[in-house]
């Protein structure tokens, strides 16, 4: 016999709690919309009506890959980023809130050739890209699996034609210049690995997560080629670990840049590294 989206709803939380997710409401109305095929926003107007036993199955599938600690996004298929829809699959890192903040820096000024190393989902790029829509972009990474979700997210997005994605070892296959490089990198330390949640640990490409050394081999590397790639004046961001900011910036400040500054995301933690190339 069919149940009320109510009553799968009550089950759903029951079982993420049991299961020891941390918002289990939250969870449920996601994978209750995802089930049902409708937007988060109108689950509680369809509580009442009995769950057809294929969404209820579907409900199901999606319950227990959440109680084994799979993402949301990566049983959804998907995230909202800076207003918009992103395909995420187990091959890009989770676009996350905090990383709004590397974008809320660099739209600050204009920019109308962008460049951006470890690009994953292609979050940072082609946010950027939709909200400046003079400027192209070129999204580079090392997975070849990542390249395809972003070129994915790309289409769908319509950025296809101004958003060019490439398989590249940080600097390795890049060539020209920029007036804006961005990168969210690896940033974790190897040693802190075994401290994330296992819904990262276990769930999310460790080549986005950790560098296997310090948490900063990446912007070393990053620091070296910058200037190199940079228009005179172009900026550079990056997004850090809350404990980064004088380690990065000194990288900077080493490689020539001038302007070196470490800005604050909303919950008041240092998370970019901004720079700019002399003129
Ligand atoms: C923290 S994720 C950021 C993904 C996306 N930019 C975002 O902010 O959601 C880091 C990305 O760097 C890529 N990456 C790791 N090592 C790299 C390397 N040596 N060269 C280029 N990209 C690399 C990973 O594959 C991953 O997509």
């Amino acid at each position: 016999m069919s149940v009320t989206g109510a009553a799968a709803f009550r089950a759903g939380v029951a079982q993420l709690q049991a299961a020891g997710i941390a918002d289990p409401a939250r969870d449920v109305r996601l994978l209750l919309a995802h089930a049902m095929g409708i937007s988060a926003d109108k689950v509680m107007l369809a509580l009442h009506d009995p769950l057809p036993d294929a969404v209820a199955a579907a409900l199901e599938a999606c319950l227990s890959a959440r109680a084994n600690r799979q993402p949301v996004s990566q049983i959804t298929g998907q995230r909202q980023f800076w207003g918009r829809d992103f395909i995420v699959t187990p091959d890009v890192l989770d676009p996350r809130p905090e990383t709004e903040t590397l974008i809320a820096a660099a739209l600050d000024q204009p920019f109308t050739r962008l460049l951006d190393l470890g690009t994953g989902s292609g979050a940072i790029l082609l946010t950027l890209l939709a909200e400046r829509p003079a400027a192209t972009g070129l999204g580079a990474d090392l997975s070849p699996d990542a390249l395809v979700v972003a070129a994915a997210n790309a289409e769908a997005l319509g950025l296809a034609h101004r958003a060019q994605v490439i398989q590249s070892d940080w600097w390795a296959a890049i060539t020209g210049r920029f007036d804006l490089i961005v990168s969210n990198p690896p940033y974790i330390a190897l040693d802190e690995m075994a401290g994330l949640a296992p819904d990262v640990r276990d769930h999310e490409p460790h080549m986005a997560l950790t560098d296997g050394a310090d948490g900063l081999s990446a912007y070393r590397a990053i620091a070296a080629g910058a200037l190199a790639h940079l228009a005179p004046g172009g900026r550079l961001m990056v997004e850090i670990g809350p404990i980064q900011g004088a380690a990065v910036a000194s990288f900077f400040v080493a490689a020539g840049f001038c302007d070196v500054v470490v800005l604050p995301d909303f919950d008041g933690r240092d998370r970019v590294v901004s720079a700019r190339a002399p003129v």
